[in-house]
């Protein structure tokens, strides 16, 4: 019997569990394959032996460079994490002829070109199902399962450290930093959470799936983004009034020829299917021109989720590889990497929105009237608004809801509102997406 060998580099979270997944399915993944998958060699620099999980001290190596030009190696996993030393092991693994299966949407949101353009050269394939969504297989589904259709938009939730963060403020009723944490104290999210409550995980992720939904590169740096640190509890609970509820989503349409591509809190119908994913689920909504709306649902992060993910990459490469497929090699992204262009973005003063907006203003008459005459004169008209009661502070909210109007009118007029000390706070706002 053939085998295909592995050299795995990094044995953390998802790395164990790849190693947990092969050795607790290997009869059934040698009878997928037709052939055997042999875990060959480990790098890790704190890995020790373990032999309930099948690694021996002669699997274990601290020699990451050597494991990746080995020759008897035929795929490397790439579950280190982060830049360097990642993309070099790549890319001379590339170099070396092998095949390589990474769950690193850093490294190929920021420097994929790179890592593609070696992969096609080389007639090698990179599999990164993990890579987004974690277990949610949407990268195969974008590549292959809706490659028939043109797709509209993607509405993503795919980062379960936020989402777990916005539903458990709208189902306890706690302020952000008190959930953020005590999601820090049970590890749902990471010490320094930057990347995730800042938004940049899900625009790493959104630029990934740009290129495999609209066959065009788009850097994260592209990606209009904001994170999840300004959402209050107040806007949540305006939110359900209005019968909404606050996601953070990814978000890409593809239009004219254009493509527009935001990270940013959003208020979506309560009724869609996408306000209903809580915890620290992932979900990914897809809108096509002939399929209509898919979508794609399950735990986008944790080690054995993620780890089946990785292990589906390696089979499929294991098979590409026993039959010698190497023309399929350049289709890692659903196009020729030579096919794929800079996307044409579209600026998100010309994106078309509706919005909820909340001010801070003083229990006078006549307030509302003038926030209402800056915003008509800026072409924005209101859809509805929330009365408060006369009360005895001096500041009350004024809540409203607009119809759809240019994003750049919205950000003048709120400009002007400020400017004229019409209210006695920034203004918030928060945009709608009523129409998935
Ligand atoms: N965790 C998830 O749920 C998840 C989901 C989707 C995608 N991913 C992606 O999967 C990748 C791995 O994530 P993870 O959570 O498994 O990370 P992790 O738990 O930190 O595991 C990484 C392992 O690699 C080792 N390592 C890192 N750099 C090394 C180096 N230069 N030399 C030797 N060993 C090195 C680490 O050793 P030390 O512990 O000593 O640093 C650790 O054992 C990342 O790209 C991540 O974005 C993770």
């Amino acid at each position: 019997m053939k085998t295909v060998r592995i050299g795995l580099l990094g044995c953390g979270t998802v790395g164990g569990g790849v190693v947990k997944l092969m050795r607790r399915n290997a009869a059934m993944l040698t009878a997928r394959l037709g052939a055997r998958m042999e875990l060959a060699g480990i790098a890790d620099r704190s890995l020790a032996p373990d032999p309930s999980l099948g690694v021996s001290a002669d699997l274990i190596t601290r020699d990451s460079e050597r494991l990746v030009t080995r020759p008897d190696i035929d795929v490397v996993v790439e579950l280190f994490g982060g830049v360097e030393p990642a993309q070099t092991l790549i890319l001379k693994a590339l170099d070396a002829g092998k095949d390589v299966v990474t769950a690193n949407k850093a490294l190929l949101a920021e420097h994929g070109d790179r890592i593609f353009k070696a992969a096609a050269r080389s007639g090698r394939f990179i599999g990164f199902e993990a890579s987004v969504g974690g277990g949610v297989p949407i990268i195969r589904t974008l590549r292959e399962a809706l490659a028939g259709d043109r797709q509209r938009a993607v509405y993503g939730i795919v980062n379960g450290t936020c989402n777990y963060i916005l539903s458990t403020m709208a189902e306890s009723g706690a302020e952000f930093s008190d959930v953020l944490a005590a999601a820090q104290r049970s590890g749902l999210a990471e010490a320094d959470p930057t990347l995730d409550i800042g938004g940049h995980d899900a625009a790493h992720k959104l630029s990934l799936l740009v290129t495999l939904a609209f066959g065009v590169a788009l850097k994260p740096g592209q990606v209009h983004t904001e994170g999840i640190t300004k959402v209050t509890m107040q806007d949540l609970a305006y939110a359900r009034e209005f019968g909404f509820t606050v996601k953070l989503l990814a978000i890409a349409k593809h239009e004219d020829g254009a493509i527009e591509a935001r990270v940013h809190p959003t208020m979506v119908p309560s009724r869609h299917l996408l306000a209903g994913v809580s915890g620290a689920y992932n979900a990914i909504y897809i809108q096509g021109d002939a399929l209509g709306s898919t979508m794609y649902f399950g735990l986008g992060a944790g080690e054995m989720p993620t780890a089946t993910a990785v292990v589906a990459d390696m089979l499929e490469i294991a098979r590409m590889r026993l039959v010698g497929a190497t023309e399929a090699s350049d289709h890692a992204l659903g196009y020729p990497y030579s096919a794929i262009k800079p996307a044409r973005v579209k600026p998100m003063a010309r994106v078309l929105c509706q919005y909820y907006l909340r001010f801070t203003a003083e229990d006078k008459p006549g307030v509302l009237g003038r926030i209402a005459s800056v915003l008509g004169r800026h072409k924005i008209s209101i859809a509805s608004v929330i009365q408060q009661e006369r009360a005895p502070q001096v500041t009350v909210p004024v809540v409203m809801r607009t119809h759809e109007c240019y994003e750049r009118d919205l950000i003048l007029a709120l400009a002007e509102i400020r400017r004229r000390k019409i209210v006695k706070a920034e203004p918030v706002f928060i945009r709608i997406e009523e129409r998935l």
